[in-house]
């Protein structure tokens, strides 16, 4: 049996977690969270927490947490399912189950035979029905060869709408799956109606070759309509998860040992045709860490050819960071201005688009040329912030070698500058390796230790954590969506320093942008069991967590955040920043005899002091 995801908000929703947890453990009111004994572990003193206004409990004793779906699964050693059914009971609230076939497998079998009839359907429209004579002349102008065609399954959706409609009712499909599948939708007067219309159809497999979505292409770009419509997410189709080509593609990105990622069917269609056979269509979404750990399953090597549009470099650079974090090892391909990989190779052959590959570069220097084409090399501030922003992607790099031969292309490249780099290298690799709470000292010596070992050239630099990233992340977890909104808008997640914490506002950041948003699920998306209970610590607002629990009873401090403390923190937490880079920037100064350095960070400082100024009259008017 399935139960519907909105049913399930619909239970999280109306269940109230002190209620349900009530019924099994005695709680009692401290502050404004509820306090018992922890069901889950042995103990005489209460560390079992639940939250009324968050929705989630969690024990500091043994770090079992979760929301009130996982409270009934540990307890009762039920399952996700079984606990939402229970809750629903004692709600009163009737689950509807969709007609179920037997297990879930057998259910889903049913969503693939639905896309395989229909991507039959369109395929056979493209090449035998008159009306789509106008397709044919498309895919022909477009360069894509019948047999091309064939062995990615294109087709047409035809005009008119309920073509696809009433092939679905001959089939006996279930609509109401087709629906689901977004093959078809209703109107307003609940009657059925074709989604995809006068389209080319790219059906998207799995990389097991199922067909899981369709992307359709309009035959005529207009402003009105957009040029793709792809499938909605569905129980068989998660975005963040398929990389479109990856079917075809995988055995020869597994054979090369490399993969070169593009953004649209069309590209990574041509390129396949034209015998460039190791590539993978991100599909025009940014790309996801999924999508990353998918491919990771068949190369660590990649290329990436994004459109040389801005948005596409913009694409490129973020796609970049991720995929270094995964260990990737990334060169970037850049093509001439207005081609696209489709177009290119089109227009140049494969010799050419090969002679690009082996001329790719690491990205590094892309990032430089990038940088160097939004003209910050021109000014000593943007300079500095410039090869701050390139050493801040080269320590993503892990491999050790791999970064300290990348520092030396760098430093070429910045001649005067290879100290300034080395340094700045250094603080932003203290930065990654700085550990929450009581690791962190220790953590901060070790690391500093071995920069000392490996004698590099001084001075070393590091950017100090700015003693307002708790009580930001603090009110980034309390939930209230003005105050985050708030923060977003003006702390850069990338802007804290301590790595962890870092992680932490992404994860609020990420979730934030969905749209159903709570803590309560944030938290259990934490992997680590330490940063877990870290948060809860933080948004449970127990800063004293201790044996002495008890004692510290109804002395919780209730206080609701304001908007007014928000911006307060967000002012001091800026404040700090401000003074931090001038306080590195002098000690850059006085350790340094680079003058040309000197003059750029003396007239950074001077930049940074009126900003520091203006800051501190704006708290000083509140
Ligand atoms: N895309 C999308 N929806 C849009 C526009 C684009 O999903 N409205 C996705 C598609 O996967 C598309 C990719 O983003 O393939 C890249 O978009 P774009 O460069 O605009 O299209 P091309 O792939 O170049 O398509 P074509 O060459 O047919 O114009
Ligand atoms: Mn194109």
């Amino acid at each position: 049996m399935r139960i519907t995801e909105n049913k399930i908000d619909e239970i999280r929703n109306a269940a109230d977690i002190v209620d349900i947890v009530g019924g099994y453990v005695q709680l009692r009111k401290r502050g404004k969270n509820f306090i018992g004994l922890c069901p889950f572990h042995q103990e005489k003193t209460p560390s079992f927490t639940v939250s009324d206004d968050k929705q989630i409990y969690h024990c500091f004793g043994c770090g079992n947490g979760g929301n009130v779906f996982k409270f009934l699964m540990e307890f009762k050693n039920i399952s996700f399912v079984e606990s939402v059914e229970e809750i629903a009971a004692h709600l009163g609230i009737k689950i509807q189950t969709e007609e179920s076939t037997g297990d879930q497998q057998n259910e889903l079998e049913v969503f693939y035979d639905i896309n395989v009839i229909a991507a039959r359907f369109f395929l056979e429209h493209l090449t035998k029905s008159a009306e789509a004579e106008e397709a044919r002349e498309y895919l022909k102008h477009r360069k894509i060869k019948p047999q091309t065609q064939r062995s990615f399954g294109i087709g047409f959706a035809p005009f008119g709408w309920d073509n696809f409609l009433n092939h679905a009712k001959q089939n006996k499909i279930d609509l109401v799956k087709a629906k689901q599948l977004g093959l078809i939708d209703t109107n307003e007067r609940g009657e059925y109606y074709d989604k995809f219309r006068a389209r080319i159809i790219f059906p998207i497999f799995s990389p097991n070759g199922r067909v899981i979505a369709f992307g359709g292409r309009v035959l005529q770009n207009a402003d009105n309509v957009a040029k793709y419509l792809n499938s909605p997410e569905s129980q068989i189709y998660f975005k963040r998860k398929s990389l479109y080509g990856l079917y075809h593609s995988k055995d020869e990105i597994r054979k090369l040992d490399r993969a070169i990622l593009v953004e649209g069917y069309m590209d990574l269609v041509s390129l396949y045709q034209a015998g460039v056979k190791n590539v993978v269509a991100s599909s025009g979404t940014s790309l996801t860490d999924e999508q990353i750990q998918l491919l990771s399953r068949f190369t660590k090597n990649i290329f990436v050819l994004f459109d040389s549009d801005s948005a596409g470099q913009k694409a490129a650079l973020r796609s970049i960071e991720l995929l270094l974090k995964q260990n990737f090892e990334v060169k970037v391909i850049t093509l001439p201005k207005g081609e696209d990989p489709d177009s290119f190779i089109n227009k140049f052959g494969k010799e050419q688009f090969d002679e690009e590959v082996t001329s790719a570069v690491n990205f590094l220097e892309y990032q430089t040329s990038q940088f160097e084409l939004q003209g910050m090399f021109e000014d000593p501030a943007e300079m500095t912030k410039a090869i701050r922003e390139l050493v801040r992607t080269l320590a993503l790099v892990n491999d050790e070698l791999k970064r300290n031969l990348l520092m030396k292309t760098i430093s070429k490249k910045f001649n005067l500058r290879e100290k300034l780099i080395e340094s700045e290298l250094n603080a932003a690799l203290l930065q990654n390796k700085t550990k929450v709470e009581t690791q962190a000292s220790k953590q901060f010596f070790r690391s500093e230790e071995s920069a000392a070992e490996s004698k590099l050239t001084l001075p070393v630099v590091h950017v100090n954590q700015n003693p307002n990233e708790k009580e930001l992340l603090r009110l980034l977890f309390s939930g209230d969506e003005k105050i985050i909104g708030y923060i977003f808008d003006n702390v850069a997640v990338e802007s804290f320093v301590n790595t962890n914490y870092m992680k932490l506002a992404e994860l609020v950041h990420d979730g934030w942008n969905e749209e159903k948003f709570s803590p309560a699920d944030l938290v259990e998306k934490i992997e680590s069991p330490e940063l877990k209970n870290f948060v809860m610590k933080l948004s449970l607002n127990d800063e004293a967590i201790s044996k002495k629990w008890d004692d510290l009873a109804f002395n919780g401090k209730v206080e609701k955040d304001t908007f007014e403390h928000a911006v307060e923190t967000v002012r001091s937490f800026q404040i700090f920043q401000i003074e931090d880079e001038i306080k590195r920037n002098n000690k850059i100064i006085s350790e340094s005899k680079d003058e040309l350095l000197h003059i750029e960070l003396l007239q950074r400082n001077r930049e940074l002091q009126d900003d520091r100024k203006a800051m501190l009259n704006l708290k000083a008017n509140n």
